[in-house]
């Protein structure tokens, strides 16, 4: 039997997408949880529960059980993000909030994080997640990130990771990461991109949703960041991901001083 493929109906994908990360919000256990899914964003892996979250915060309080094992990334974009006190952080595609909560740690009580996602159900487990740890100034927003809730210019960085790829057209998420950012400010993004076009067999909800079907290539990934006007555009980590066709990339780049 063929698996019908969605590739070609945005709505259909965005539907899919919100109805995964909505059950995976519900779930009680983390990403490694048995049925009725495996996981949430990517199989088969070198590490299938998803994203590498710090251990502690910086007063060595460490992060409770349950909530390191609720990332669904796929890389670290706040190592290569060198935060600073003082600075205001936005993630795209917060799900959880646990890269919010880890900037909202290094950025300290003068900065901000703000955590936007489009899953009703991830930002009320964020907004829990936050009244628990006490992070008063990590906040979590309803949204598209292609049509971000936030001002021009009042980012000094953008944080993404493992999101862009479930985007039908990643263009419009770059570019809403521009238009947020002040003159100087850096984006870091983890995500999943392939070695090449994916075969059409990709193109499935489970896949897609699973942060698989969405995949591009690096190149064209690449391309699309500095097409949005970043500079100094580079990828600062690489690992295997899932098969052998993807593999995860920490891409960092910077929006000019000047226009
Ligand atoms: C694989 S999870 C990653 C969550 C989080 N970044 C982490 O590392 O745990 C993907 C998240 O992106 C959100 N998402 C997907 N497409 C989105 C969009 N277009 N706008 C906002 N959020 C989106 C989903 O709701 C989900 O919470």
């Amino acid at each position: 039997m063929t698996v019908p493929t969605i590739a070609m109906d945005p709505q259909a994908i965005r539907d899919a997408v919100r109805e995964r990360y909505a059950r995976a919000a519900t779930r009680t256990s983390g990403c490694c949880a048995p049925a009725p899914e495996a996981s949430c964003c990517g199989n088969a892996g070198p590490d299938p529960c998803g994203g590498e979250v710090p251990v502690a915060f910086t007063d060595g309080r460490a992060l409770p059980g349950d909530l390191a094992s609720a990332s669904l990334g796929c890389g670290a974009p706040l190592e290569a993000a060198a935060l600073r006190p003082g600075e205001t952080v936005v993630d795209l595609g917060s799900g959880a909030g646990l890269d919010v909560f880890f900037a909202a740690d290094r950025v300290g009580p003068a900065g901000r994080a703000i955590g936007v996602d489009m899953t009703p159900e991830m930002v009320a487990k964020a907004r829990a997640n936050r009244e628990r740890l006490g992070i008063a100034q990590a906040e979590f927003r309803l949204g598209e990130i292609e049509h971000l809730p936030v001002a021009d210019a009042t980012a000094d960085v953008v944080i993404s990771n493992c999101v862009i790829n479930l985007l039908p057209d990643k263009r419009p998420a770059f570019g809403e990461a521009h238009r947020v950012l002040r003159p100087g400010g850096r984006l870091v993004v983890s995500d999943i991109v392939s070695r090449e076009p994916l075969p059409e067999a990709y193109r499935t909800a489970e896949r897609w949703t699973a942060c698989l079907g969405g995949a591009i290539p690096e190149d064209e990934y690449l391309a699309l960041v500095r097409e949005a006007g970043f500079e100094a555009v580079e990828v600062v980590a690489r690992r295997p991901y899932a098969d052998g066709r993807l593999f995860s990339v920490t891409v960092r780049g910077h929006k000019p001083v000047r226009a």
